[in-house]
């Protein structure tokens, strides 16, 4: 067999030894700052990283490392309360192993969160944005050859965030009355964040936000067939011109999305309520 099936099917048989005999129907990958969703889950199992075969540590600010199974709005998910990056020195079969592990277990719908930069000029921190496409400037994921026991060798991104879930959670948010942004990911590989060159680049080819996450998962869940939902936390403005009082923290990052977890969590759990 595959020796990269074989790793994702070592890793899904020890969760299954934790979690019995329930198979989760939504997965969720919080980011940076954004695990406040984890501590509403209704947990029967919190599984570490470090206890899972072939999964790697989270190593990035604000990313916890355990993988949560329960209850959240009546449906059995699961969720990752912290992802790997490309930037910490993983192979892309590596940050999205947890993906492919969790089409195992059962997952049909797939949510992912991350924390951005602002690129367009009307967005200000702490909005909120549904991804409605994205541009990759990481390597593809599905590089190498193909797991036919996943998906297809060309999968097809036209639609790759569900249209009806978009919909669904602009619906959700006016009656919270949340205001929601709706926009393009650009995703890039980081750690350094963009020079003021590469963000008027990214706003030219039609960019409204910037991280340096979420497209390796969203790439292997719609290979694996699942319905994807993705939303960015807007924690700083990208800036486009070189001024000193315009640099980026990492620290302010995080706080920025703790602030904004509160309300994309409402969001996300109402919307797994009416799936
Ligand atoms: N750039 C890339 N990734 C990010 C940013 C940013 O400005 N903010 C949060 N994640």
């Amino acid at each position: 067999m595959d020796e990269r099936v074989q790793r994702i099917e070592e890793a899904a048989q020890y969760i299954r030894l934790r979690i019995g005999e329930m198979q989760p129907e939504v997965g969720i990958v919080l980011g940076s700052g954004l695990g406040k969703l984890a501590e509403q889950i209704e947990a029967t199992a919190v599984i570490p990283y470090s206890d899972i075969p072939n999964f790697v540590q989270s190593t990035a600010l604000g990313h916890k490392g355990n993988f949560i199974f329960g209850y959240l709005s009546g449906k059995f998910v699961c969720a990752m309360q912290g992802r790997f990056h490309y930037y910490e020195g993983y192979s892309m079969e590596q940050v999205t192993l947890p993906i492919r592990v969790m089409s195992l277990l059962g997952v049909k719908c797939l949510f992912v969160s991350n924390a951005c930069g602002g690129l367009n000029p009307e967005y200000k921190v702490g909005d909120l944005m549904i991804i409605k496409d994205h541009i990759n400037l990481l390597p593809n994921p599905l590089i190498g050859k193909n797991m036919d026991e996943f998906g297809t060798r060309f999968p097809d991104l036209t639609v790759a965030y569900d249209l009806d879930l978009i919909e669904k959670a602009e619906t959700v948010a006016a009656a919270l009355g949340f205001e929601l942004r709706k926009g393009v990911y650009i995703a890039n590989s980081g750690p350094s964040y963009e020079t003021p060159a590469e963000v008027r680049f990214y706003s030219l080819i039609g960019a409204d936000a910037v991280g340096m996450s979420t497209v390796p998962e969203v790439i292997v869940g719609r290979h694996c067939g699942m319905r994807v939902f993705g939303m960015s936390v807007v924690t700083n403005i990208s800036n486009s011109t070189n001024k000193l009082e315009n640099l980026n923290d990492g620290d302010d990052v995080v706080r920025i999305a703790d602030q904004a977890a509160t309300r994309m969590s409402l969001i996300f759990s109402k919307l797994i309520e009416i799936l």
